[in-house]
């Protein structure tokens, strides 16, 4: 294992009717709140009202932020900034799912920085650490970011969607109600399920060596999403597979399985690069170049490849090679991810191999990225080639 910090303050509020803490978590912050949320799903169920009703009852003076993009724009982040110095305002409560937290979270870091925030986005500076403070209601399971300090923005002139990390913009506290993540379409429930399996691939495949626990940890969130997942996609309105799926993203990317490795994130940034340039969500483009990548790799070193095979898919190892183990996990994830309906290539959405230059180049935010295996950027247009 390789030396770390790890610090991880945010409270969780976890179950039915949990929006009623509001009240009792805001004061601490002030009462001067911005309200962001994304392009109009918690008014449809409902959840908008309740928030409105929470903030009334301490007596809460409220400016709001609405329509935030699914993979959140910096020309957004920017108009929240604003709002925020206007109207000095002292606390940001993000209602909504990953994006609509993101957001909010580099909102809190720019409103204290001088310069323009897209110097703390691209990590050239660090987020100050009087960073506004931040709650959120989550409302759809994926990202973790309830509970880490990353956010991923996108600058859409430039076609570049890059993100930080800081222990400043952690939540101060995040409510996790399963019941508001029942009305997440399939689609989305999909894609939860991907980026969920992804967050836990990213770190298993590490460049460190001797973290037996941390891979226990991530095959058991691995095992869960695959035995919730399909039952889930066929019963959407199913209460305890909405809960398990909340915790499982929560756990996945919240700093538990990264102590004490260096994580790949070679598959995240090449994600990152087909979004900025075509928009699509985030776990759909995931669920197409997660197999790709694990292909290039495991061709490279196959063993890690293997053992998520036996481990996680049950596969018996007796008289096979690595690289043969490796060929059949990467078998079972795709017929995985296939039953649940994930997409499987590009095409599905509507890319094609125009861009794949630009693709390449935005995904190479070093010369080499990843550490389980490092990749060129011959590596990565092969993987996206391989993607279409
Ligand atoms: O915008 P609204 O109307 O709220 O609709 C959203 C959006 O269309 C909808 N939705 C959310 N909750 C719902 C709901 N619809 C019905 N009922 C509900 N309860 O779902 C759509 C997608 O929402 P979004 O927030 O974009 O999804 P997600 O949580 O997957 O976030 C994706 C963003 O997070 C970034 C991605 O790159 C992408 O920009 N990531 C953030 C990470 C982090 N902070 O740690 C890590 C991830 O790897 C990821 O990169
Ligand atoms: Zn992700």
């Amino acid at each position: 294992m390789q030396n770390f910090e790890f610090q991880n303050p945010t409270k969780l509020l976890f179950g039915k009717g949990q929006i009623s803490s509001l009240r009792k978590e805001i004061p601490a912050y002030g009462k001067r709140i911005l309200l962001v949320y994304g392009g109009g799903s918690i008014k449809k169920i409902g959840l908008y009202d309740k928030v409105i009703n929470e903030l009334k009852e301490i007596g809460a003076f409220v400016i709001e932020l609405g329509g935030v993009e699914p993979n959140p724009r910096l020309t957004t982040v920017q108009r929240g900034i604003n709002l925020i110095r206007e109207n000095q305002l002292d606390f940001i409560l993000a209602v909504g799912g990953g994006s609509v937290i993101d957001g909010a979270k580099a909102i809190a870091a720019g409103v204290p920085y001088d310069g323009d925030v897209w110097d703390i986005v691209t990590s050239k500076v660090s987020a100050p650490s009087n960073s506004v403070p931040i709650g959120t209601v989550i409302t759809i399971a994926g990202t973790g970011s309830e509970m880490n300090g990353n956010s991923v923005i996108t600058n859409w002139e430039t076609n570049t969607k890059a993100f930080f990390n800081s222990n400043h913009v952690l939540p101060r506290f995040s409510i996790l109600d399963p019941e508001l993540t029942i009305s997440v379409p399939r689609d989305q429930t999909v894609y939860g399920s991907v980026d969920i399996m992804s967050h836990v691939f990213e770190q298993y495949f590490h460049g460190s060596s001797n973290a037996p626990l941390q891979e226990r940890i991530g095959e058991a969130i691995l095992r869960t999403v695959i035995e919730t997942a399909p039952k889930l996609v066929n019963d959407l309105n199913n209460y305890e597979y909405r809960e398990i799926m909340l915790l499982n993203g929560t756990l996945a990317l919240n700093g538990l399985t990264a102590m004490g490795v260096s994580p790949d994130w070679s598959t995240h940034l090449i994600e990152h690069a087909v979004s900025a340039v075509h928009d699509i969500p985030h776990g759909g483009g995931i669920a197409i170049i997660a197999p790709h990548w694990m292909e290039h790799v495991a061709a490279v070193r196959p063993e890690k490849v293997a053992q998520l095979g036996v481990r996680v898919f049950d596969l018996d190892p007796a008289g096979k090679t690595d690289a043969q183990l490796a060929e059949e996990a990467i078998q079972s994830l795709k017929k995985f991810w296939e039953s649940i309906g994930a997409p499987t290539k590009l095409s599905d959405y509507g890319i094609d191999d125009k861009e794949i230059e630009l693709m390449t180049e935005r995904s190479m935010l070093a010369d080499q990225i990843g550490s389980y295996v490092s990749l060129s950027k011959e590596d990565v247009r092969k993987i996206l080639r391989n993607s279409l």
